[in-house]
């Protein structure tokens, strides 16, 4: 068509000329890359800004810490996330009491203390953001995880029955250690946190610290949210 000529040729100089000077458009495109990379590295480094704190969210008991390591430990993550995605059907799915509202979405402000977050991107098992509100009963939680098929009928889910073993205890030293790393990096545990690690931990078993990590997971947003309400 006509009409396309003069702006095809223009085009067409407009290439050749940049085809015959090959170094030169290389350093305009790794310029023009390296500022548009720019823009989008230097944001992020600022992003902790941009979360809204959960006031009621609060740092995890030397226990439940004990609790995630195990949970990091065995790999839970690569069967279960810990985000619900902002879809109807997902805060349906995982907020059958309604207990954050109408909006049970995963808020970035409940992993504000997670060093590394654990929201994990594989749906083996369901998502365990809100399990405290989902399963509340510590019995339950033992037992399935004991057995998983004793409580769940045909699950796939591995047992971890040697965790609630008498000598699966946990190391008071290594959970110190772990919270003073924490620190370093923002969350705000105290000297008489570190003091009460012993006599937390004292005499539990591994199982034990993952339970009482399992009920805590997603407790402090649903007080927040029963307030409001
Ligand atoms: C091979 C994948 C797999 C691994 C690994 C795994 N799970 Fe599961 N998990 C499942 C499946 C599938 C279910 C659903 C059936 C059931 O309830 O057992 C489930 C269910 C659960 C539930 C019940 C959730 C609910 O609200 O009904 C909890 C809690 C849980 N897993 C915790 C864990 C923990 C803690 C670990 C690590 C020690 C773990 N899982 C490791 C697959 C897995």
């Amino acid at each position: 068509m006509k009409i396309f000529d003069v702006p095809l040729t223009w085009f067409e100089k407009f290439a050749s000329k940049w085809e015959s000077d090959g170094v030169k458009f290389s350093v305009y495109t790794f310029i023009a890359i390296l500022i548009g990379g720019l823009f989008e590295l230097i944001p992020p480094f600022f992003l902790s800004r941009t979360v809204v704190p959960i006031t009621t969210v609060q740092p995890f008991t030397p226990l439940e810490l004990a609790g995630r390591d195990i949970y990091q430990k065995e790999g839970c993550n690569n069967c279960h996330t810990q985000m619900i995605r902002p879809f109807k059907w997902e805060v349906d799915r995982f907020d059958p009491q309604k207990a954050y509202g109408t909006d049970g979405y995963s808020k970035a402000g409940e992993s504000q203390f997670e060093h590394p977050f654990l929201w994990g991107s594989k749906r083996t098992g369901p998502d365990l953001a809100h399990e405290s509100q989902i399963q509340p009963s510590a019995d339950w939680q033992t037992r399935h995880l004991k057995n998983p098929r004793e409580t769940s009928p045909g699950s796939i889910m591995p047992a971890y029955p040697w965790l609630f073993e008498k000598d699966a205890t946990i190391d008071a030293a290594s959970i110190q250690n772990h919270m003073e790393g924490l620190m370093v990096v923002g969350v705000p545990y105290t000297k008489s946190d570190l003091d009460s690690v012993e006599t937390s931990v004292q005499g539990k078993t591994q199982g034990e610290a993952l339970v009482a990590y399992l009920l805590r997971l997603g407790k402090d947003s649903a007080e927040l949210s029963k307030s409001i309400k």
